[in-house]
């Protein structure tokens, strides 16, 4: 048996209290609707600054009532201390995931996305190790490794931040790692690399490429490639990162205080992600899209990223069951739905 099938078992038979912070956004509701059908009792803080009510009651809708009302959810903001002291009380598990996404929002502004993702983390972190959390998972991000030329990127060899909110998701790992030196309290870090799937925000100007290309096609909008198309990313289907965080909250003490990739260990160009995306709509749903447009590369954007999962696998156990091809049929099969 797998070791997340194991986890599972046990949870189930065991369940433990879960925090998951920016549980109305993306990653946070997917997490929710996992832990809700291990019959977890969970948590949930988010400000909406990001997150919709809409993602909450898809996963309502998805789960009996009996694990819906395991659930409780908190508006409130990371930045706020009290709020972080309230919600950590009583948890097993911290699942933090509340922070302000996207280079361009952060180029933009940044003191906006500082204040979400530092202070908001640091004081989680603070509440979290005050409370003595059984564990800590947070969202880390494949941006720490910046200017880094080696592909694929390992853990341990990161370059220089190439945007303000590169900064900030580093700065986490640099608090996390001192808070294991001084206080004795372990984290583990998940640095996403690009990641999609169901309930990912299509609209708006710092929308992520899969959605926004998948709402483009519905919408008969076109669609625009920053650069050549030849920049490519190791994009990762949501149930990869939802196995993944499952195996960090639950990983023995002498896994934590680490950082691990959470991706595939592929890598695909812009220009293949549009034949993949345009190629299933046109099987499947027979739209057919209208040739790209290529634009100026953004800044602030990395060239390629392709992650080594070495030490997710060897030391969590950690086995992607989703390819970037059979995420992105479930993707579209779920945005052809709404
Ligand atoms: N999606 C990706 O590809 C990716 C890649 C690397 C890292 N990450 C990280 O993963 C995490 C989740 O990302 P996502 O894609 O689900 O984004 P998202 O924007 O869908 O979710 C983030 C959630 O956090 C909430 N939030 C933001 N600031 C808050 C605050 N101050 N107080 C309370 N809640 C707040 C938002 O309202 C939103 O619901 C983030 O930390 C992000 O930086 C995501």
């Amino acid at each position: 048996m797998n070791k997340i099938d194991k986890i599972r078992d046990e949870l189930i038979l065991a369940p433990k209290k879960w925090l998951v912070t920016g549980i109305a956004g993306f990653i946070g509701s997917n997490l929710l609707e996992e832990l809700l059908k291990l019959n977890q009792i969970v948590v949930g803080l988010d400000n909406f600054s990001t997150g919709f009510q809409h993602n909450l009651d898809e996963v309502q809708s998805s789960v009996t009532e009996e694990q819906w009302n395991n659930f409780s959810f908190i508006e409130g903001d990371i930045c706020n201390f009290d709020t972080c002291a309230r919600v950590v009380k009583g948890i097993d598990y911290v699942l933090h995931q509340a922070a302000l996404g996207s280079v361009p929002r952060s180029i933009e502004n940044p003191l906006a996305t500082n204040a979400a993702n530092i202070t908001g983390f640091l004081n989680i972190l603070q509440a979290a190790k005050n409370e003595n959390v059984k564990s800590f998972t947070y969202a880390a991000s494949s941006s720490t490794y910046g200017d880094h030329p080696a592909l694929p990127k390992v853990e341990e060899n990161i370059g220089n931040p190439l945007s303000p909110y590169a900064v900030t998701k580093y700065v986490n790992e640099l608090y996390a790692g001192v808070y294991a030196k001084v206080y004795d309290f372990k984290t583990i870090g998940l640095r996403y690399f690009n990641v999609f799937g169901r309930r990912q925000n299509p609209n708006g100007a710092y929308a992520a490429v899969i959605p926004k290309w998948i709402g483009a096609v519905l919408n008969s909008e076109e669609i625009i490639i920053n650069g050549d198309g030849e920049t490519s990313r190791d994009f990762c289907y949501i149930d990869n990162v939802v196995q993944m965080n499952i195996l960090a909250a639950t990983a023995k003490d002498e896994h934590k205080d680490n950082i691990y990739n959470v991706a595939v260990g592929n890598r695909t160009t812009l220009n293949q992600l549009y034949s993949y995306i345009t190629k299933y709509l046109e099987d499947t749903a027979n739209i057919s899209p209208a040739t790209p447009i290529y634009k100026k590369f953004r800044p602030g954007d990395v060239r390629h990223s392709q992650a080594d999962i070495n030490k997710a696998t060897t030391l969590l156990d950690y086995k992607p069951k989703y390819t970037i091809q059979s995420g992105i049929t479930l993707t579209i099969d779920w945005y052809l739905k709404q």
